[in-house]
């Protein structure tokens, strides 16, 4: 089944309650299509799905669950909701996603990232569901070759960690099933380091523990729930020491989901190109059915920048001290976004005084995140039980806001 011409096309969005997927479940909704969620709610809260509702005055079809449960995925993807069409596309998000971690535990990695997503493909092939956009990473770029300031698609990738390691894995898996399957369309997009908030302050990321990126440890040191950061690394080749990143607004990521589900259907509707298996094996990111595209802003900003923008936009300061390196750090890790810019017509507008005003003002409303001051809130979801959130009425759970173990 490829995306039909009538209204509201139907998207599975795996991990859509979780940061990126939240946000992205929004800008899908807002674009005119329906959403269906798979989480199982390792890494987030239905919470983020009530907001979204309620931003949008959208619904939201949400199943608790794991991407490996191949029955539920048979349900999710066999369910029908009267005035919905079946679901064409799945936007495939649900990972774990810690470098750090993934060192220490790489069968986790393996199993939830690779696993997983074999598990997503066997069951759109099931119900011959032919559309498909990958979160993939910068990470599996590794250290950037010599001399390279903006990173190309065409760059060598060195992962160097299970997590980087996986997700190279499954892109060449998605390229293997589109090779394979003739109706098949996939878009790989690479994520530079996504941060800030939607501007209405109601979503944002709301990590676990320690924050293991930057600007969750930023604004927890900014609230004074940390009394500093640690800045690892001044003595690299860049502007001032610090290590420089291609930090993009989560809500221009987002939006350059739509961006790619547009671009898979142009690709159905068109005769793919003629590319040798030669030139595929010596740069995999032109397969004809499966592009692979760089979702960063081509600019970078060190990190020191990152806090003077921090400190200006909240008017307080950012306590931080100098620290050693870390293993597997790099100086300087920018895209090139010219392919997706060109391709996909879609272009990072934001800039990092918008990620920091953004993430601040969701920090600055949501001190503990989407927990409330008892713990988790959000809507109670049974897991392989679907609830309809948004749109005036949760079926089948408790009402939203009332405390539950839902996590
Ligand atoms: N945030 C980043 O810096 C970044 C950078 C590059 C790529 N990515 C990729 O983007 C995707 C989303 O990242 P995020 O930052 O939103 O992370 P996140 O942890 O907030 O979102 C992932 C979601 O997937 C869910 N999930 C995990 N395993 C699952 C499973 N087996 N079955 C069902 N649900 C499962 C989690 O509960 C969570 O809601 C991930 O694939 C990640 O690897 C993220």
């Amino acid at each position: 089944m490829t995306f039909g011409s009538d209204a509201r096309p139907h998207v599975l969005v795996t991990g859509g309650a979780g940061y990126i997927g939240s946000h992205t479940t929004l800008e899908l909704l807002t674009a005119g299509y329906d959403v269906t969620v798979l989480d199982n709610l390792s890494n987030a809260s239905s919470e983020s799905l009530r907001r979204v509702g309620s931003i949008v005055g959208g619904k939201i079809n949400f199943w608790r669950g794991d991407v490996r449960d191949g029955a539920l995925l048979d349900r999710v993807f066999g369910g029908e909701e009267v005035g919905q069409q079946k679901i064409s596309a799945v936007v495939h998000f649900a990972a774990l996603k810690s470098a750090p971690e993934s060192v220490d535990n790489p069968l986790d990695y393996y199993n939830c990232n690779v696993s997983g997503t074999i598990s997503l493909l066997t069951a759109m092939s099931r119900h011959n569901i032919n559309s498909f956009v990958f979160s993939s990473t910068a990470a599996v770029y590794g250290t950037p070759q010599q001399g390279v300031k903006l990173i190309p698609e065409q760059h060598d990738t060195r992962p160097e960690n299970p997590y980087g390691r996986s997700k190279l894995m499954v892109e060449n898996i998605i390229r293997d099933v589109c090779t394979a399957n003739k109706d098949m369309r996939a878009v790989i997009l690479r994520y530079f380091n996504p941060v800030g908030a939607h501007e209405s302050g109601i979503i944002g990321e709301s990590p676990r523990g320690t924050p293991g990126n930057l600007v969750p440890y930023v604004l927890q040191t900014v609230a004074g729930q940390r009394s500093h950061l640690n800045v690892t690394g001044l003595d690299w080749p860049t502007v001032d020491g610090s290590g420089v990143r291609d930090f993009i607004h989560v809500v221009d990521l987002a939006k350059g989901h739509v961006a790619a589900l547009s671009y898979a259907k142009q690709l159905h509707q068109s005769t793919p190109a003629t590319v040798s298996s030669t030139a595929i094996l010596a740069d995999p990111t032109i397969h004809p059915t499966c592009p692979t595209f760089n979702m960063g802003t081509g600019s970078g900003s060190s990190v020191l920048q990152l806090i003077s923008t921090m400190e200006s936009v909240t008017g307080l300061p950012v306590p931080w001290v100098k620290a050693p390196r870390r293993p597997g750090d790099v100086a300087e890790v920018v895209a090139n976004p010219a392919k997706a810019n060109g391709t996909l017509g879609w272009e990072a507008s934001l800039g990092v005084e918008e990620m920091c005003r953004d993430a601040w003002r969701w920090k600055s409303e949501n001190m503990d995140g989407y927990d409330g001051p008892e713990g988790p809130v959000g809507v109670e979801v049974k897991e392989g039980v679907r609830v309809v959130i948004g749109g005036g009425a949760e079926r089948e759970g408790r009402e939203p806001g009332s405390p539950g173990p839902n996590r």
